[in-house]
């Protein structure tokens, strides 16, 4: 089967050229003028924009233990209908992926059901690194909890030594979730008798987030490891990041579009680790998306149940959804002046293809796989929960108007999902890595 998708806008983060773009047999296999293909499905792209499929490399499907929240067939549909073709899932399931068997047991069921392809991180628990090096290239890197979350238990003590082990006896990215554990805990005594979602951000203040990522960066100096910094959420962060080219990091949407003021209209919904900021560090993180600072956009999707965050502020998890809407909350951000088209594939397919090495991913290149997501930049849409395709059945970006929606979806050359709805069965696999 070939599809020819015809006189498009072909992105990257280089250039935009208008031209034809061929799939057979799952890869691209042609890009170029006019190109004549009989016996091709023709797909008129005029006026449209041609995308490699956005990779999202940081989110919790759930699966195995959580399956009331999401599984592989919601997320991966979530995923499908927001231009997300391929995502590496976090460790936090349970069993918790710290094992070969859990991680022979999650990868079993994404292959099973998942419709994007699919990587994942091992955790760390300070005695695994045997486990996490035979897993070798099956693991796409080791993530590391240095505060308390959702699902996750801390323990701040052996935190220098665990770095310090990974960094050096490991080849893997490690990715670190940054926050200090012991000044969380401190600080959780000074507002313990408090109620409000308003105390999150007061509790896991920006010197919480600022000491672990300087303490996580200190240590990858001195003993030379790969490190990359998860959720970045301050501006004291980015000023410090933009000295270290080697060290990478990303940003989650809900660092870019909600400021606290956000706790007074949705409560415990935007309660996530690390918290939502004030204005000031929400410029900066746009400021460091545009410089380069900031590698790459990943979605921290975490989805809960709507129950569980209309309880008080002490029981209600940290998290929310995101892999649906990051695609369409960014398009909006280029129809509005704030960033480019360009810049977009460099941030959510070139940038985290480079960072995780990922085999022929990420570019619209010949021989490339067919993971592509066409874009529309001016249908204008609401987003509301009632179209919600995560399990959870909740966005905190409901009735927002965006502008700029996918519309077609392919993962390795299939048409998977039309104008957010999925037309065709699974295909998910699991993503090679290396040249
Ligand atoms: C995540 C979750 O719910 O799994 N929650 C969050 O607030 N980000 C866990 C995590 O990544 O910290
Ligand atoms: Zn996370």
């Amino acid at each position: 089967m070939e599809t020819l998708l015809k006189n498009g806008h072909i992105v990257s983060s280089k250039e935009i050229i208008i031209g034809d773009l061929l799939i057979k047999e799952g890869k691209i296999d042609k890009i170029g003028d006019n190109i004549n293909a009989p016996g091709a499905e023709e797909i008129d792209c005029t006026n449209k924009y041609i995308l490699p499929g956005i990779i999202d490399a940081h989110v919790h499907f759930r699966s195995p233990g959580y399956e009331e929240e999401e599984d592989w067939e919601t997320g991966s549909s979530a995923a499908l209908a927001g231009g997300v073709t391929t995502v590496f899932d976090m460790p936090n399931t349970n069993p918790k992926t710290v094992t070969l068997k859990a991680l022979d047991q999650k990868k079993a069921l994404a292959k099973k059901k998942s419709h994007v392809n699919f990587r994942f991180f091992m955790g760390a628990t300070g005695d695994n690194i045997e486990e996490i090096n035979k897993a070798g290239d099956d693991v796409i890197g080791v993530k590391v909890y240095m505060g308390q979350t959702t699902g996750q238990t801390v323990k701040d003590d052996g935190m220098e030594k665990l770095l310090k082990n990974l960094f050096e006896q490991t080849n893997k990215v490690i990715a670190v979730h940054a926050e200090d554990e012991e000044m969380i805990e401190k600080r959780m005594e000074i507002y313990r008798d408090e109620n409000s979602p308003e105390i999150h951000s007061l509790i896991r203040n920006d010197a919480v987030a600022f000491t672990a990522t300087k303490k996580a960066v200190h240590l990858a100096k001195k003993y030379r490891g790969r490190l990359h910094i998860c959720h970045l959420s301050t501006k004291k962060e980015v000023e410090l990041l933009r000295k270290y080219k080697d060290i990478t990091c990303e940003v989650a949407p809900h660092h870019l579009f909600f400021t606290v003021a956000e706790y007074a209209k949705q409560g415990n919904f935007v309660k996530v680790n690390p918290p939502i900021r004030s204005q000031n560090d929400v410029d900066a993180l746009w400021e460091g998306l545009l410089d380069g600072t900031i590698n790459i956009i990943a979605t921290d999707h975490a989805p809960h149940l709507r129950k569980d965050k209309e309880t008080g502020y002490w029981q209600a998890p940290a998290g929310m959804p995101g892999v649906e809407f990051v695609l369409p909350l960014m398009l909006d951000s280029v129809n509005k002046g704030r960033i480019t088209l360009k810049d977009i594939i460099r941030l959510m397919c070139e940038g985290p293809a480079r960072i995780y090495g990922l085999h022929k991913k990420g570019f619209l290149k010949e021989g490339f796989d067919a993971d592509i997501v066409i874009i529309d930049m001016d249908i204008k849409r609401e987003i509301r929960n009632e179209d919600v395709v995560s399990k959870c059945g909740w966005t905190p970006y409901a009735g927002r108007i965006l502008q700029g929606w996918p519309v077609m979806t392919f993962v390795r050359g299939n048409l998977l999902v039309e104008n957010g709805k999925i037309v065709s069965g699974q295909t998910g696999a699991e993503v090679p890595i290396g040249t």
